[in-house]
């Protein structure tokens, strides 16, 4: 038999194996979806209190900086996307930025460059955005008081919370590499003995700084006491932030980047993130098969979406960075129907395409972020993905301000030319310059049908997160899934280079996988990817639907 009607054959058989769908957890007037239960919470009783969607949001933004301090955070940066029930769709754009001093050869030593710079040294270290971000987006569509969305934040900083199984491990996991701070030992163990599940992390250094970000808004931040100690802290060892980089930064407001799938709506985020403009140009690959057809899971569906990934990533290391920095990005080409139609005719069905070896590399990157989506009683729908970069960031605690500084510096590439086999990209559109943003993966990403909220979805997992957000797409648009089960089901992940597909453990049959090794991928099994945070509204009874990703411990769909 041939191998293409071999393989045809095998996909049919595998391709009709069912999913048994776990249920969703259902609510009438809104829903917060986040990686941990308080800060959930936090932002369903903003909801309670007659907050809208950004409200809650921003509480819970506020809350997570606290209760889940791998990525939640006051001193990094991220992207917030939101669609309003009636009125324009706007995204909020609070990437960090380079302080004025940066240059592109700023991690290089005597010639060489130094990972240490780049990722963990207060060279690694933008100038945070969260709490710019956060102040514009309720300033714009906010409707509760500013201090009554930072208050639940100041309260469990300065009371303490319950340290959970998963946070005692996770700090016991990263004190080796963060505990060298003595700031950051300070405020994350007891003396020096780690916290075990069931203690109480009080964070008062925290808890001050969030006072006066409830008083002064962004000042409070950004001017006077905190903005010095920033200072004070890059000053004592080799950092360049100073107050007026703090003072410079500005978040922006830019147009949500926008496309169709199936006739469904598609929102995301543009750059600085190459989120929505990788993941649209994804969508329009795939658009052209029958996804739905040939089934969850089917080899012929996994082979399309790993061709799709390859290319779109491919174009995310050649084209995106910074759009201040990057006017001539071609997005509209990228994220058009057109090109679309020439990338899918170099797919082949029956073999793997290969990426080029001679071109550039990618380096590593950590999958520590966090996602939260939000809809209330209106239908507004925000989604919110936003981090420190690494888990705990660079782990630099701010000594007298308790909030952890980003090491976001590090998705710039590590200088000029510098790509070579080893994992390192030079490629001029994401290098370093003064008050630049560097490129980022981040997907919050909303779906409409027929001008209505369907979909509010994203997740943290670097470069993976573009992979899961379109899987969780295509898994309740293609697969009719619950939110529930589209967050359940096995995720893969191809970006160009390296040159494989890795696949989720236990998420799909052995049978599939070895066809896919037939048509010439090479495959690698992981653990688990990204942890999607979805919430689908049920247009039949106009019901909420929240999706949980149990890949990780602590999150919950806090309802209403
Ligand atoms: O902006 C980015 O794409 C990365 N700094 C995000 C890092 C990340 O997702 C780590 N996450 N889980």
């Amino acid at each position: 038999m041939k191998l293409v009607h071999k393989v045809t054959a095998l996909a049919l058989a595998v391709a009709s194996h069912a999913i048994a769908e776990n249920v969703p957890i259902r609510a009438k007037n809104g829903m917060v979806v986040s990686q941990n239960d308080i800060a959930s919470q936090v932002g369903v009783d903003v909801l309670k209190d007659g907050g809208n969607a950004i409200d809650a949001a921003v509480a819970t933004a506020f809350a997570l900086a606290v209760t889940h301090p791998s990525a939640g955070n006051i001193g990094g940066g991220g992207f917030l996307v939101f669609r309003p029930a009636e009125g324009e769709p706007i995204a909020f754009d609070f990437r960090e930025m380079a302080p004025a001093k940066a240059t592109d050869t700023m991690w290089l030593e005597s010639g060489e460059y130094s990972y240490e710079r780049h990722h963990l040294s207060h060279l690694s270290v933008g100038v945070p955005g969260t709490v710019a971000g956060l102040h514009m987006a309720w300033t714009e569509h906010g409707s509760l008081p500013w201090e009554r969305l930072v208050e639940p934040a100041v309260r469990l900083a300065t009371e303490g919370f319950e340290v959970t199984d998963g946070l005692s491990r996770s700090l016991d996991r990263t004190m080796e590499r963060i505990g060298k701070h003595a700031a950051t030992k300070a405020q994350f163990t007891k003396n020096g003995e780690p916290y075990a599940a069931g203690d109480i992390l009080k964070q008062p250094d925290l808890a001050a700084t969030l006072v006066r970000i409830a008083e002064k808004g962004v000042a409070g931040f950004y001017e006077g006491k905190t903005a010095e100690l920033i200072e004070k802290e890059m000053m004592a060892n080799g950092g360049l932030i100073t107050r007026e980089d703090l003072k410079a930064y500005r978040p922006k407001m830019r147009a949500p980047i926008r496309g169709t799938y199936r006739g469904y709506e598609i929102l995301s985020m543009p750059p600085p993130s190459s989120g929505g403009i990788v993941l649209v140009e994804m969508l329009n690959i795939l658009e052209r098969y029958d996804i739905a057809g040939d089934g969850f899971g089917s080899a012929r569906n996994m082979h399309r979406m790993a061709e799709a990934m390859r290319r779109a990533y491919s174009d995310r290391a050649q084209y995106l960075g910074d759009p201040d920095f990057n006017p001539d990005m071609p997005i509209d080409r990228l994220t058009s129907k057109a090109y679309a139609d020439e990338l899918s005719k170099t797919i082949r069905a029956d073999k793997a395409s290969k990426s080029s070896p001679e071109s550039f590399n990618w380096p590593a990157e950590s999958p520590e972020t966090t996602h939260f989506s939000v809809v209330d009683s209106a239908r507004n729908g925000v989604s919110v993905t936003y981090t420190l970069e690494y888990g705990y960031g660079s782990g630099i605690v701010v000594p007298g301000a308790g909030f952890l500084l980003n090491n976001e510096m590090g998705d710039f590439n590590g200088g000029p030319g510098l790509t070579n086999e080893s994992g390192l990209i030079g490629t001029t559109p994401n290098l370093a310059a003064p008050h630049k943003r560097m490129l980022s993966s981040m997907t919050p990403t909303i779906v409409a049908k027929d001008g209505k909220l369907l979909m509010v979805t994203g997740s943290p997992g670097g470069r993976t997160i573009i992979n899961t957000v379109l899987q969780t797409i295509l898994n309740v648009v293609d697969h009719g899934m619950n939110a529930q089960a589209a967050v359940d089901a096995g995720r893969i992940h191809h970006q160009w280079l390296p040159d494989q597909i890795r696949y989720e453990h236990n998420g799909f049959s052995p049978d599939t996988l070895n066809i896919l090794t037939w048509l010439g991928h090479d495959l690698r099994e992981i653990g688990r990817q990204g942890v999607a945070q979805v919430i689908v509204v049920n247009h039949e009874d106009d019901m909420l639907e929240g999706g949980l990703d149990r890949r990780v411990s602590g999150g919950s769909v806090a309802t209403y």
